[in-house]
């Protein structure tokens, strides 16, 4: 059902390879596919032919055997006489049609047929609403609704490719002055529990300052300014030079004053939006902690899937710009954090612990990224939880439903919570690899209380019989039944409408104080 066990550093050189061995060719139609193969094969063996459409726009995707091949193309490749451009070259190309050829179209389409082109077509989004509640309505129980949500929502294989290649195209635009330069994807892109159409977290990791005691001619290089500031203004310069030269690149916006400077921008030809920075290597181990997580237990990423799903339904996230709700991110945390308390995960101090010299990492900045990464050497947990994914997802409402986010701070590390080291934050997930901070800072009161509402609320809505019982009856059930409030107003009216407003069935909301004091249950008889 998942692909086998590779370790997150092979699987990022692999597709790195993949893209450098690949171009993306818009075509008219899925039916110019035989012609661009005969046409692409003077250029090398070609491995693979990658279909997807957006709209009214069709793309072809060429693997080829060799990275050669993408040079050749490249070399042979023009620009229009007849168009102003900016002569960028890149692996971004169009198919132009050749009426001469067209008459050949019949005898490649017998090549295809005959299977002899090695050709996928693959969706770019998720399936709507209407198509999804179709399939969880077909399912036999909640798990396998959980199961279905999860292999229809997570990134597929040309999502992955595209995001690589987009990577691919800012390093090809700036290894003239850093020739190792890497633009390495991190967060949902790569750590496994990305979605169809999620966004892509980039960062530039600058050459090594390479130092040959045997060398005796040294570069001549330019003083660096403070680390920050330098950042700042390569960042500027990098965003700069993407607006202007890179085909497909749209809407760049600078963020440099955040703790984290990025630049943000869309390409439009991979229907990519992206997140730039620099030198983010803790982020890029975080992505490589959850990934080893989700290969732990085969329940994880359906849960973290599920549980996120649920988080955008009831309007828990759901919001393109950041704000004071809860991120992917920190829920994803919650589900870790959760399925550690089941026995299920281990702690992140255990797998320091078991760590070899081989997995010693540690930032420039000093981070301590060592963590054991050879899955085989894990010890397996002295008693075995074998609930079902319903049963975990019931249970991960009642948990957070009761968690006293007052006084405790949620640990990865050692798998428990703790005092919150600051009690005026409203929720604090220590963040598992740089431990001063907390991961939900930008949390206010009121999403904190919305988060033990919705999930209160789920576990009446999602009663224990269905964990339980199977249906068919075409009706929607299960997951399903977690949407139908889907209609909620905005999340600020809607919070303070929870306050004040009697809630279905008989029952209300009490304030939100008293949750938080944790002495009143949140929802009442409203008799
Ligand atoms: N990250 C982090 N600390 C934070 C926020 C983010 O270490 N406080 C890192 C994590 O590795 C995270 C990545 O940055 O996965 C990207 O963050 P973000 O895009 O917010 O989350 P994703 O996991 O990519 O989820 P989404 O699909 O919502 O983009
Ligand atoms: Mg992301």
């Amino acid at each position: 059902m998942d692909n086998p066990y590779v370790c997150f550093d092979d699987m990022i050189a692999a597709r790195r390879a993949e893209a450098s061995r690949s171009i993306l060719v818009q075509v008219q139609s899925e039916t110019s596919l035989p012609d661009l193969y005969n046409y692409c094969c003077k250029f090398g063996n070609i491995k693979m032919l990658h279909y997807y459409s957006c709209g009214q726009n069709n793309f072809i995707l060429i693997e080829f055997s060799e990275t050669e091949s993408v040079k050749a193309v490249l070399e042979f490749g023009t620009h229009l006489e007849t168009e102003p451009v900016i002569p960028v070259r890149s692996p971004l190309l169009w198919f132009r049609t050749n009426k001469k050829k067209i008459k050949n179209l019949s005898r490649a389409d017998n090549v295809i047929s005959a299977g002899s082109i090695p050709y996928s077509s693959q969706n770019l989004q998720m399936p709507d609403n209407e198509e999804l509640l179709r399939l969880l309505r077909d399912c036999e129980t909640v798990s396998d609704q959980m199961m279905t949500l999860y292999l229809h929502s997570k990134l597929n294989d040309i999502g992955s490719r595209l995001r690589f290649l987009t990577a691919r195209q800012i390093e090809l635009m700036l290894c003239g002055v850093f020739p190792h330069i890497q633009a390495i994807p991190f967060g949902s892109s790569v750590n496994s529990y990305g979605k169809l159409g999620c966004d892509l977290d980039l960062s530039l990791l600058l050459d090594d300052i390479t130092v040959n005691n045997n060398s005796r001619l040294v570069f001549q290089a330019k003083t660096r300014l403070n680390k920050r500031t330098s950042v700042q203004r390569q960042m500027e310069v990098v965003a700069d030079l993407i607006q202007l030269l890179l085909p497909g690149c749209s809407h760049v916006r600078k963020i440099l004053q955040a703790r984290v400077p990025i630049v943000k921008f869309n390409q439009d030809l991979t229907f990519i939006e992206c997140d730039l920075s620099t030198d983010n290597t803790a982020a890029i181990y975080m992505s490589e902690l959850l990934y080893l997580l989700g290969y732990i237990d085969w329940r994880v990423r359906p849960l973290v899937f599920t549980v996120r799903w649920w988080a955008k339904e009831v309007m828990l996230t759901n919001s393109p710009h950041p704000g004071h709700w809860i991120t992917n991110f920190s829920l994803t945390l919650l589900v870790i954090f959760f399925l550690q308390r089941e026995n299920i995960l281990p702690s992140l101090d255990f797998l320091m612990k078991t760590a070899g010299p081989e997995d010693d990492r540690v930032t420039e900045d000093g981070i301590n990224c060592t963590f054991l990464r050879d899955l085989s050497k894990l010890p397996q947990p002295e008693q075995k939880n074998s609930k079902s994914l319903a049963e975990l997802l019931l249970r991960f409402f009642e948990f957070y439903s009761t968690f006293d986010f007052a006084t405790k701070a949620v640990s990865i590390n050692l798998g428990t919570t703790i005092n919150k080291p600051e009690p005026v934050a409203p929720m604090f997930i220590i963040n598992p690899l740089e431990r001063l901070l907390n991961v939900t800072k930008n949390m206010n009161f009121e999403e904190t209380a919305r988060l033990r509402i919705e999930a209160k609320n789920a576990l009446s809505e999602f009663s224990v019989n269905a964990v339980h019982e199977t249906f068919n009856d075409k009706k929607n059930w299960g997951l399903a039944d977690l949407t139908r409030n889907q209609k909620k107003p905005p999340s600020e009216q809607y919070f303070s409408g929870l306050l004040k407003t009697p809630l279905k069935n008989g029952k209300r909301l009490v304030r939100v104080e008293e949750l938080f004091n944790n002495t009143v249950e949140n929802e009442v008889n409203g008799h």
